[in-house]
């Protein structure tokens, strides 16, 4: 989701972005598929080639995150894992201008708590250094694929400023956005309302109420869904499903959010779906 959302703002908002990755092999096969995606572009004339190698030249790899520190903001995509966010973004906002804006692409986690961690040791939440800090952190929710979704949930912390909320949505609009804006509840409107379906829709299969076929044929020819529930979760990522279900739980207590045994243990087994080769349907590598 990462190189979706550089790649939306090298190419709609036309903003110079920095990419940064522990993974090296991560930044290649995104830059590759940059690339793809900016040659099917030109191919079709959504674009011409000059404005795909302007784009191509808007983006730089960064090796250290302090080198984001004059950026307008940071979007930070890792996955869903609140103690990671957490270190992630107390250090960018050491490292950062204070006029960074500090966004989370975060499909479920508190913004509230991550903009909690961003708060200057030795210092409080009312502190002006403490509020200074949480107030530009923001959700800024993107969907996947990123330059084919049309949405972005806008999702104000406690502490998020006014400034800062209307910064980040000028700049999904930028990125050629729709906004809809949710409160800062667990899994916010998009997932809340998501994944207890496709959790139903696993559970189904767990009963054996209908094939894996059947049951996402009934979505796809019996409401125009473009996926099938269960091909929609493989598609997303089955540990990223049960990060967002488990966040939900516990975050409601509400048991309607239980995750289904076969998803936990497709997850135990590294069945991840399409990115893993296997999930509810298998995925021969191109
Ligand atoms: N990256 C960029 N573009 C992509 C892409 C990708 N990974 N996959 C497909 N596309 C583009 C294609 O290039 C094509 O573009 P074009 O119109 O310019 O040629 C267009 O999408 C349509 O692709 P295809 O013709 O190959 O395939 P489909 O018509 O089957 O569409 C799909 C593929 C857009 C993925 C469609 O199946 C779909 O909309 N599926 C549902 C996706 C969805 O629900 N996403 C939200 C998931 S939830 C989420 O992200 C939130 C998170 O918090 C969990």
């Amino acid at each position: 989701m990462g190189l979706g959302i550089a790649f939306v703002s090298a190419v709609h908002a036309k903003v110079p972005v920095l990419l940064h990755d522990k993974s090296a092999a991560q930044i290649k096969s995104g830059l590759s598929l940059m690339d793809k995606l900016l040659a099917k572009d030109v191919s079709k004339g959504k674009i011409t080639q000059e404005a795909a190698k302007e784009a191509r030249d808007r983006v730089a790899v960064v090796d250290d995150m302090k080198k984001f520190r004059d950026a307008d903001m940071v979007v930070e995509a890792v996955s869903e894992n609140l103690a990671l966010k957490q270190g992630i973004f107390r250090s960018l906002s050491a490292d950062l201008s204070p006029k960074t804006i500090l966004a989370t692409n975060t499909s479920s986690i508190s913004i509230t708590k991550i903009a909690a961690s961003t708060i200057p040791e030795g210092k409080t939440a009312s502190d002006p250094e403490g509020q200074a800090s949480t107030s530009r952190v923001v959700g800024l929710h993107f969907f996947n694929p990123v330059p084919v979704m049309k949405l972005v949930e806008l999702i104000a912390a406690v502490q998020t400023s006014k400034e800062t909320l209307e910064r980040a949505r000028a700049f999904a609009i930028a990125c050629g956005k729709e906004v809809s804006s949710s409160q800062d509840v667990p899994g916010f409107v998009a997932n809340a309302l998501l994944m207890p379906f496709l959790n139903e829709a696993i559970m189904c299969l767990e009963k054996g109420v209908a094939t894996r076929e059947d049951i996402d044929k009934t979505f796809k020819l019996g409401m125009n869904h473009p996926m099938g529930p269960l091909q929609l979760a493989d598609f997303i990522g089955l540990d990223t499903c049960l990060a967002i279900q488990q966040t939900l739980y516990t975050g409601t207590g509400d048991s309607k959010y239980r995750p289904s045994v076969l998803l936990e243990r497709m997850v135990d087994a590294q069945w991840l779906g399409k990115k893993s080769g296997k999930g509810f349907y298998d995925y021969p590598s191109e």
